[in-house]
């Protein structure tokens, strides 16, 4: 899965790191053999609870309004992931790495693209951001 600043980063610098190492983790999986897949599979279960969380409290703390169906978003992913890593630990890859060809990289370009585009937008709008890019100004609200 490539990555291109210029095209995916969205101007918040905790999330951009975020989708930077989801894509990252996702590049190793597709390339990954078998031993090395459960393993990075994991990894990018942990790593997607985080991400998602720390979207979750980002939402929260600057009253987000479509909070609700990005989170259900998130929990609809995270519930696919969740149930393929118990196979995938389980030395059933068949479904994951069908996934991770094919499912992972279209879905995180789509909501990258949507739900997180509109939340970084949200974010820079309301100045409440952790970390903005520098020489980004602030509208006054
Ligand atoms: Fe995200
Ligand atoms: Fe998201």
């Amino acid at each position: 899965m490539d990555w291109y600043d210029a095209v995916h980063a969205l101007g918040v610098d905790e999330m951009d790191r975020t989708h930077r190492e989801f894509a990252a983790l996702a590049g190793l999986l597709m390339a990954a053999d078998d031993d090395d897949f459960a393993l990075l599979f994991g990894k990018l279960l942990d790593h997607t609870r985080e991400h998602f969380s720390n979207e979750g409290r980002l939402m929260r703390i600057s009253r987000f309004p479509a909070l609700a169906e990005h989170e259900g978003e998130h929990h609809r992913v995270y519930g696919d992931l969740l149930q393929m890593n118990r196979a995938v630990q389980n030395g059933r890859l068949l479904l994951a790495r069908a996934y991770v060809r094919t499912g992972l990289a279209e879905w995180f370009g789509l909501h990258l693209a949507s739900m997180d585009a509109a939340l970084a937008t949200h974010l820079r709008r309301v100045g409440e951001a952790p970390a903005r890019p520098a020489g980004m100004a602030l509208p006054v609200l």
